[in-house]
């Protein structure tokens, strides 16, 4: 049978149908479905037969399909909030779509004032919808079926207006009656001025939100839209958005592995202070740390990360603790426990400045102040070694320039953990701050090294053999 779409009936028909959908609750097309399916029984085989045709040979039957009303496409509903990051929502719809998704869109009152709807609509190949009280839109499609007729609802921007409303349960305008209404998983992007983002209402909102279970993206740092205002607040680039979304759409329909396990991870450099201003540090970025923790959750997992002063944007779904030193993340690793498995990429500074100064230490003519170090707390080992609460799997990594596998093997014995990664971390591999990753597997059992490849791939075999371990089927 050809299709037919509402949009090709005669205006009177249309305008009959949605009076009678809208009597009976339902969406046009489901209306149209079942004055089909009564019209058949009505008037017998033959009706039935016309709308639906006596089946082809069996060896001509094509697959059975259930009713797919996107085409197996994953479906987003993008809310766009009334902030100045609007434009770059115009953008999201482009990235969305260059991963497969169909996107349609809802923009507040405010919205409009920085993006059209024509624009927004022309982008998603569709309406955007704008007026909770519009009777076309809300006998076509309406408040319940955006919300429901989605995979995933993504808002973006997400302003602190929209945040408080969410956070209320507020249902007062076409955005914040879908969002209430919606049963799908809810990311939020926010952007705003740095001033609103730390505003204790906005955090309190915040908080209320993730306890509700919705995500965030973002927001990152660097300068505002405003001339001269410049921290936190700036909206997370759409290409971040859209990564995000992909990961959550995937969590929604994948396989859970690590489902009903909880990890922690450590991340990232940890800096050492001298004085207020001045500190130790390393040049890890973190990249492969925050790696291991999106794909734990991704894989289900309950992911705690700790993580050192970092540049890389808050993995998806993830509970992250940003410490600065060496103790001070020991005792957020401590505090996170227990846990299943800890894995412990963090790049931790060796060695912490004896008596670090509460004052600026200042500079004095032909003078040069002594530092004298101490040792930090070994976080692997204390974790690895403890007598109760020791997770069932601790992996800890090793950075070395050379020997790198006899290292990690000592490492291994020393430490007392159960597997080390090993990668050369000598300048020419540019594995520090880069985007790739050689690692050898050490355990008791020997050593299996892997190709280079992505920090991101081997995030995800490393968690494929975690859930394996955990599972019982790998020791
Ligand atoms: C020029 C301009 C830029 C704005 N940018 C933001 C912003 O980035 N983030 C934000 O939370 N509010 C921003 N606002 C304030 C919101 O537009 C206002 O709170 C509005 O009610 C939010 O509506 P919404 O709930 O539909 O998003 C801005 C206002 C103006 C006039």
């Amino acid at each position: 049978m050809a299709s037919l779409t509402v949009r090709q009936l005669d205006d009177k028909v249309k305008r009959l149908l949605r009076l009678r959908a809208a009597r009976h609750g339902r969406s046009m097309e489901d209306e149209i479905r079942i004055i089909l399916g009564q019209a058949a029984q009505a008037t017998g085989r033959a009706a039935l037969e016309t709308i639906n045709p006596p089946a082809p040979a069996a060896d001509q039957q094509p697959a059975p399909r259930t009713i797919d009303r996107h085409d197996g496409r994953r479906r987003v509903l993008l809310i766009v909030g009334g902030g100045i990051a609007a434009y770059k929502s115009l953008d999201l719809i482009r990235r969305l779509q260059d991963r497969g998704a169909t996107v349609r869109c809802v923009l507040t009152r405010a919205a409009q004032e920085f993006v059209t709807p024509l624009a927004a609509g022309a982008l998603a190949g569709g309406e955007a919808f704008t007026n909770l009280f519009d009777p076309k839109s809300e006998f076509d499609v309406g408040h319940i079926r955006l919300a429901r007729d989605t995979d995933l609802v993504i808002v973006a921007p997400a302003t602190a207006d929209l945040m408080a409303k969410m956070a209320g349960g507020h249902a007062d305008d076409l955005a914040s009656a879908v969002l209430l209404a919606t049963d799908k998983p809810i990311l939020i992007a926010p952007a705003m001025n740095p001033m609103m983002w730390s505003h204790r209402a906005t955090q309190r909102n915040l908080a209320q939100l993730i306890d509700d279970g919705v995500v965030m993206v973002g927001p990152n740092a660097g300068e505002m839209a405003e001339r001269g205002e410049a921290g936190t607040g700036r909206m997370a680039e759409p290409t971040e958005i859209a990564a995000a979304a992909m990961t959550l759409l995937d969590n929604a329909a994948g396989e859970h592995p690590l489902s009903g396990q909880r990890i922690v991870i450590t991340s990232g450099p940890t800096h050492e202070p001298i004085d207020p201003v001045r500190y130790i540090a390393n040049r890890s970025s973190g990249k492969q740390g925050h790696a291991i923790a999106a794909a734990a959750a991704a894989a289900g997992a309950e992911v705690v990360l700790v993580s050192g002063p970092v540049n890389v944007p808050d993995p998806v779904g993830v509970r992250v603790i940003k410490v600065e030193s060496a103790r001070q993340m020991l005792e957020a690793v401590e505090q996170a426990l227990p846990a299943d498995c800890a894995v412990f990429a963090a790049a931790v500074a060796d060695w912490r400045v004896a008596d670090a100064k509460r004052e600026k230490i200042k500079k004095t003519k032909g003078g040069t102040p002594a530092l004298s170090l101490v040792e930090n707390p070994d976080i692997l080992a204390t974790i690895a070694q403890r007598k109760s609460g020791r997770p069932r799997l601790v992996i800890g990594f090793a950075a070395e320039t050379e020997n790198l596998v006899p290292n990690a093997q000592d490492k291994l014995k020393r430490k007392g953990c159960d597997w080390i990664i090993a990668n050369d971390v000598s300048p020419e591999g540019g594995v520090m701050g880069g985007d790739t990753n050689k690692v050898h597997i050490v355990t008791t059992r020997g050593v299996e090294s892997w190709p280079p490849q992505s920090k991101d791939d081997v995030a995800r075999a490393l968690v494929g053999r975690i859930a394996a371990s955990l599972a019982g089927e790998l020791k």
